[in-house]
C-alpha cells in the first residue's frame, strides 16, 4: 500500500516536470513527436524553426491571451511569442529565451530595377518614403523614446538590434516637402499615411492591443513616436513636413496580401514586421499568371493567389534600418508552487518523499500522516 502510494507520487512528479529551460523543453519535443508549440504568426515559427527538433507541429492563435490559455491548460506544451506574456500572467509560467534575436522593420515595396522587375515605379516609388523613414526612426532611436517606450509598456524586453547609425543625422538626406515623389508625395498630399498591418489581434496590453481602439502597447507607441518625428522633418529648405495621420490597413488573410504594398492600398508596413521570414509572393488573388507581379524567374505563380518560391524578405521587399530586436521567448505552464521554480523542485520533492517513505517502511510515521503528507 505504502510502496503504491509511493509510486503513485513518484509519477506524478515525473509527470509535472517542470520545462523551464531551453534544452529540456528542446528534449522534451524531440521525444514527445507531433508536440504542440503555438505561436501567433507562422513569421514568429519560420525565425525559429531550425532549433526545433523535426515533428513540432506549429498551432497559430491570434489572440496571446488564448496562447496563454492553451499552455495553462494543457493543450499545448509550449507558446513562443517575440514579446512577453502579460504581467498577470507570469507567476504562473515558465518564461525563457530562444537565444534567438528576431529583427523587425517597416517593410516596403522595392523600386523597380533590374533586381527587382517587380517593383514599384513613378507614383509607387517607395525611395523617398524610406530615406524619410529611416530619418524618423533614426531621431526617435536616438533620443532613446524606444526605450522609454519599453519601460513605458513593461514587460517588454527590447534588443537594440539596429542596422543604421543612429548618430550621423546626414545619413538620411531627406527630399524637400515640394519635391519630395512617389509614395512620400502621396502621404505628404492626403496627409495620411496607410500602414499595411497584421490583425487585428490582441498581443497583450504591453505588447500591442489593436482590438482597442485607439490600440495600446509598446507597437503602437512605437509607430506614433516614429509618426511625430516625421512631421517635424524638413528637407534643405527648412519646410516641415506637418501633419500626418496613421491609417492602418489590417488583414487577417493567408497569403497575406503584401500587394497591397506594390498597387498603392498601404505605403509601409507596420513597425514589427519580422525581417528575417520568408516571402512567398504578393499573394494577390488571381486567376492567370499574367496578372500576378513579374519576378526575375517570370510572372509568379497563380494558385488562386499569386504566389512564388520563398525567398527572404529582405530580399524581395525594401525593409527600413531595422526598428529593433526581439529575443523570441517561449513559455510553459509552471506546474510548482514555488515561485522560485527551479527545475531542481521536482528532484527535492523525490528526496523528500524518499525519506518519508523510509521513514513509512520503518513505522517511524503513522500511515494518516504519511497520506497528509502525499495531499
Ligand atoms: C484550452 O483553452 C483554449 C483557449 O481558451 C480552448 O480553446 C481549448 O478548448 C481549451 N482546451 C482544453 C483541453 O481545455
Ligand atoms: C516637433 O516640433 C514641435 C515644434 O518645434 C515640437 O513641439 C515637438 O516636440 C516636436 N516633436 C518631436 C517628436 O520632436
Ligand atoms: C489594390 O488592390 C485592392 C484589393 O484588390 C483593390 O481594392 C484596390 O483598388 C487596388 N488599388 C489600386 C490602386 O489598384
Ligand atoms: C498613381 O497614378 C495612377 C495613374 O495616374 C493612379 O490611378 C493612382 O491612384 C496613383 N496612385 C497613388 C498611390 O497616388
Amino acid at each position: 500500500m505504502v510502496a503504491k502510494i509511493f509510486i503513485l507520487a513518484f509519477l506524478n512528479v515525473a509527470l509535472a516536470q517542470e520545462l523551464d529551460q531551453l534544452d529540456e523543453l528542446i528534449d522534451h519535443l524531440s521525444k514527445n513527436y507531433g508536440s504542440k508549440i503555438g505561436l501567433l504568426t507562422p513569421s514568429n515559427y519560420a525565425s525559429v524553426k531550425r532549433i526545433l527538433p523535426d515533428g513540432v507541429k506549429p498551432v497559430y492563435v491570434e489572440h496571446e491571451q488564448d496562447l496563454t490559455k492553451m499552455v495553462l491548460n494543457g493543450s499545448i506544451v509550449a507558446a513562443l511569442v517575440s514579446g512577453l506574456p502579460e504581467k498577470k500572467y507570469h507567476d504562473a509560467l515558465h518564461i525563457f529565451s530562444s537565444n534567438l534575436v528576431t529583427m523587425h522593420s517597416f517593410l516596403m515595396a522595392p523600386d523597380l530595377s533590374t533586381d527587382y522587375p517587380h517593383g514599384n515605379s513613378e507614383n509607387l516609388s517607395t525611395y523617398h518614403l524610406s530615406l524619410a523613414i529611416n530619418a524618423a526612426q533614426s531621431k526617435m532611436q536616438l533620443k532613446g523614446i524606444d526605450l522609454q517606450l519599453a519601460i513605458k509598456n513593461a514587460p517588454k524586453q527590447l534588443i537594440q538590434a539596429h542596422t543604421c547609425k543612429e548618430d550621423d543625422q546626414t545619413q538620411f538626406a531627406v527630399p524637400n516637402k515640394r519635391e519630395a515623389v512617389g509614395l512620400l508625395r502621396d502621404i505628404l498630399d492626403s496627409q495620411e499615411i496607410r500602414v499595411l498591418a497584421q490583425g487585428p489581434a490582441d498581443w497583450g496590453i504591453n505588447d500591442g492591443n489593436y482590438l482597442l481602439d485607439p490600440p495600446v502597447g509598446f507597437y503602437p507607441d512605437f509607430l506614433e513616436a516614429v509618426v511625430d518625428e516625421f512631421k517635424n522633418l524638413s528637407g534643405p529648405d527648412k519646410e516641415l513636413y506637418g501633419q500626418i495621420k496613421i491609417r492602418r490597413i489590417f488583414s487577417n488573410k493567408s497569403p497575406f496580401p503584401w500587394y497591397y504594398l506594390f498597387n498603392g492600398t498601404a505605403h509601409l508596413t507596420e513597425p514589427y514586421f519580422i525581417l528575417d521570414a520568408p516571402y512567398a509572393g504578393s499573394g494577390k488573388p488571381c486567376t492567370r499568371d499574367d496578372q500576378c507581379l513579374e519576378t526575375e524567374t517570370g510572372y509568379e505563380k497563380c494558385t488562386g493567389y499569386c504566389r512564388h518560391a520563398s525567398r527572404p524578405r529582405y530580399i524581395m521587399l525594401r525593409s527600413s534600418c531595422t526598428s529593433l530586436g526581439t529575443d523570441s521567448k517561449f513559455y510553459t505552464k509552471r506546474n510548482s508552487r514555488e515561485s522560485g521554480g527551479s527545475s531542481n523542485s521536482g528532484l527535492v520533492v523525490l528526496i523528500v518523499l524518499l525519506v518519508v517513505f523510509v521513514a513509512g517502511l520503518a513505522g517511524l510515521l503513522k500511515y494518516q500522516e504519511l497520506l497528509e503528507t502525499f495531499k
